[in-house]
């Protein structure tokens, strides 16, 4: 559907942990959107960064190496993939070490240019729900939809603890919780495309509602807007 003569895009941004892609996810199946993950992207690019030993602190390596690669984001039978230059790297970009070190391809002007017009081009020809940290602000300013979704810093580290143990890696809580204090602090700080809230988008504050209740709200808020744009 088609609104204003653009395709609905939900815009859901926030801090690492407050739950953006379980939400997208079931808000996108519930609507029969197209679910897009950008951190993917960032992490498929820092995966293989690492694998090919480059100096991440080389911008230069960084860009060229990006250039030269494929990403794909794809839905293969009910589940969403990964594709980096056509290998599936869905569970490879989930490790410790890709959260920590994606900051690196993640500063860098021209890589996040090439991502974000693959990002732009999935507005072509589907509605979408399209998470990350600067789609509100600078990939869709002119999203119908812009949600910044939030948590307290002690519920985003229990999160992603328990994440973690459903992979069979145990991590020491604190340890957990300052690195994602230092990893916010690179998303909100960073020169180009910093993790912000956009004036126009809704704060949800998820430290205290269910998976369920976060997907009726925006639901809902999608169902107002649909209904007062067809007015
Ligand atoms: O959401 P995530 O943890 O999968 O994101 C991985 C990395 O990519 C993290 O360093 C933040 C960065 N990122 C970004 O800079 N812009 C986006 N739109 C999405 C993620």
């Amino acid at each position: 559907m088609k609104h204003k003569n653009k395709h609905f895009v939900i815009a859901i941004d926030g801090p690492a942990g407050a739950g953006k892609s379980t939400v997208a996810k079931m808000v996108a199946e519930k609507l029969g959107f197209l679910y897009v993950d950008t951190g993917a992207m960032y992490r498929a690019l820092t995966f293989k960064a690492l694998k090919q030993k480059l100096d991440l602190k080389n911008k230069k390596e960084l860009i060229d190496m990006a250039k030269k690669s494929t990403i794909e984001l794809l839905q293969v039978k009910g589940s969403y993939k990964v594709f980096l230059d056509g290998q599936d790297v869905t569970e490879e970009i989930r490790t410790e070490e890709i959260s920590k070190n994606s900051h690196f391809v993640a500063c860098i002007p021209e890589i996040r240019e090439l991502l974000w017009n693959i990002q732009r081009s999935y507005r072509e020809h589907n509605d979408i729900v399209m998470e990350g940290r600067d789609i509100g602000t600078i990939v869709f300013p002119d999203a119908q939809l812009k949600i910044f979704l939030d948590a307290s810093i002690e519920e985003r580290t229990k999160r992603r603890h328990s994440q973690l143990k459903q992979q069979g890696i145990d991590i020491d809580i604190e340890t957990l919780r300052q690195e994602i204090i230092k990893r916010d602090e690179k998303d909100r700080k960073r020169d180009i495309a910093p993790l912000k809230k956009h004036p126009n988008a809704i704060v949800i504050d998820t430290t205290n509602m269910t998976i369920e209740e976060e997907v009726t709200l925006i639901i809902d808020l999608y169902k107002k807007i649909a209904k007062e744009s067809s007015l």
